[in-house]
């Protein structure tokens, strides 16, 4: 074990315990009857009746995600592909023109060779600095991986949504409908002309600490922004219905949240209602998750 592993690990064991919110049972009103993305799926608004869960209060961040992996020298899937992909706004020039990206509709996604959980900006970067920041480039499969070591598990996209309305009903952000309450930023989103602009007004280009913004009424932080979370489901956009038995569906998992990537006219997904969708394996410079568990 490296002096730097062992180091983590004793910083995590005195002062990271993962503090998590409890939800009691109830049913739940989540979904919307004026959804922005209809294709998406995001309505209508419907109801739910939830057990009792604790979600984590904070997405997990590289210092625990260290510790997990010292612990059990668990390999992520980007690890074994050798690549993930990283916002091109986050590579030095050099790294961008060699690689250049391959996806059409967003170009700036660039596969970075070596990029993954502890060198997220390509096989240079560290998380030295960032030990506190949400862990980055976990696929699915990782993330419920990390979740199972701990007792836990993902929480479903159903849970989710309940933890970010803290509660209340046709939430539109976690802490109310206006994005900047008295002229102040609640979350890490993307300002200035996405993908070129990048003014960092709320403070952060990228990824943020976890808690660095007020957390809602459940005590929750980053519910929306900074990174996207994986939830349990299996994607499909007939959310309302149950389409576990359904094989058809089961190809992309829930992501949801948005990240410090989205801005109003390119994505504006930092709602609770609001849903994307990836395959299990894939992972990004902007996708993270928190955990969760059925409490009685
Ligand atoms: C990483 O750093 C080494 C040593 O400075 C350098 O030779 C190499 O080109 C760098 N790799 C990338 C991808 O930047």
């Amino acid at each position: 074990m490296s002096f730097h592993v062992l180091f983590v690990s004793l910083f995590i064991d005195l002062f990271g315990f993962t503090i998590s919110a409890n939800i009691p049972s109830g049913i739940y009103y989540i979904g919307t009857d004026e959804p922005i993305f209809i294709a998406d799926g995001e309505g209508p608004m419907f109801n739910v009746h939830l057990p009792s869960f604790e979600v984590d209060e904070a997405e997990v961040t590289n210092g625990e995600f260290s510790e997990f992996v010292s612990r059990t020298g668990y390999k992520t899937e980007a690890e074994h592909f050798g690549s993930s992909f990283v916002f091109k706004g986050q590579l030095s020039s050099r790294l961008f023109e060699e690689h250049h990206s391959v996806v059409l509709a967003a170009p700036w996604w660039v596969n970075i060779p070596g990029a993954s959980w502890k060198h997220p900006e390509g096989i240079n970067s560290t998380i030295k600095d960032k030990l506190h920041h949400p862990v980055v480039h976990v696929s699915w499969n990782d993330a419920a991986e990390y979740c199972k070591f701990k007792n836990k598990r993902l929480p479903t996209e159903s849970e989710w949504e309940v933890a970010c309305q803290g509660g209340k009903r046709k939430r539109l952000f976690p802490w109310g409908n206006k994005l900047l309450p008295k002229n102040q930023h609640m979350t890490n989103i993307w300002q200035g002309e996405f993908p070129e602009i990048n003014t960092g007004d709320d403070g952060f280009l990228f990824t943020s600490p976890v808690k660095t913004y007020p957390a809602n009424s459940y005590g929750l932080y980053d519910m929306t922004g900074n990174v996207w979370e994986w939830v349990e489901d299996w994607w499909s956009i007939e959310r309302a219905l149950d389409e576990e038995t359904d094989v058809k569906y089961k190809k992309e998992r829930v992501k949801k949240g948005g990240s410090f990537l989205c801005h109003k006219n390119s994505c504006y997904r930092y709602r609770c209602a609001a849903r994307a969708h990836a395959t299990p394996d894939s992972s990004a410079s902007n996708l993270g998750f928190r955990c969760a568990k059925t409490t009685n």
